[in-house]
């Protein structure tokens, strides 16, 4: 017997796929910080305050304390963009699940993977607003301690299946990850997805920091390589 059950969304499950999504993204904070501290601006930045601080005020410490200080401001930095972006996820299509996903004209759907009552996982699929005529994998998470068990293969074949039903007139379902999400990579390369598209998400920060996303495809009613 299986030791999870997939099914499709219902109102009750609102509060728990919403923390499970912030959760989930929530934890690549760790991950852009590093990728901040990477970028050049970065390291001329605390070479600049290193040297200026000790420049001025001969003073080893107060350099260590002035490089401190700027790491600390990235760090909050990057943590407050980090809630901006959840925040935009909740406003958006998680606000009314149901409504977005269950009740649209065009054929979407939102499932949740449940162990002994508990939402553990959740995907959905709504038509892409960047590529009218595809549709969209979106809000792909499983829980830390169920990952790693193929609950995420598991919840994409149920809407890949689900897309199978429609082939014809959309014959594409596509998603957006980023350089960051290293284990989502592998789950979709594992399942059939495809790379095709790379740029730096079009916002400030984003750039700041060069925050590639990639974009997915995969041909419905192609062969996902999921059991
Ligand atoms: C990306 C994410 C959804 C993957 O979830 P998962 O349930 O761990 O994924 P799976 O278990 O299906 O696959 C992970 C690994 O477990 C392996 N695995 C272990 N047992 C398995 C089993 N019984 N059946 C299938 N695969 C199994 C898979 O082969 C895979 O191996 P890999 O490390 O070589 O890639 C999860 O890491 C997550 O929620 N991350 C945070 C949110 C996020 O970044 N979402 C992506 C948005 S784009």
């Amino acid at each position: 017997m299986q030791w999870y059950q997939i099914r499709g969304y219902r109102d009750a499950d609102s509060s728990a796929v919403r923390m499970l999504y912030s959760t989930g993204f929530r934890e690549h904070a760790g991950n852009v910080y590093l990728l901040a501290l990477k970028q050049a601006w970065t390291r001329a930045a605390l070479c600049g305050i290193f040297f200026l601080i000790y420049l001025f005020f001969a003073s080893f410490m107060g350099s260590i304390i002035g490089v401190g200080g700027f790491l600390l401001v990235v760090w909050v930095a990057v943590q407050y963009f980090f809630e901006q972006g959840i925040q935009l996820g909740l406003s958006e299509d998680l606000l009314d699940i149901r409504k977005s996903y269950m009740e649209n004209d065009c054929p979407s759907c939102f499932w949740v993977a449940e162990v002994k009552g508990s939402i553990v996982g959740t995907v959905g699929i709504l038509p892409c607003v960047e590529e009218p005529g595809a549709w969209e994998l979106k809000r792909i998470s499983v829980k830390k301690e169920f990952r790693g068990r193929g609950l995420a293969q598991a919840l994409c074949k149920r809407a890949l299946n689900f897309v199978a039903k429609y082939q014809g007139p959309v014959e594409r379902l596509v998603l957006f990850t980023s350089v960051i999400q290293s284990d989502a990579q592998k789950l979709y390369d594992r399942i059939g997805f495809v790379k095709e598209k790379e740029f730096v998400w079009p916002s400030l920060p984003a750039r700041l920091i060069d925050l590639k996303v990639f974009k997915y495809a995969h041909m419905i009613g192609g062969h996902a390589n999921v059991k």
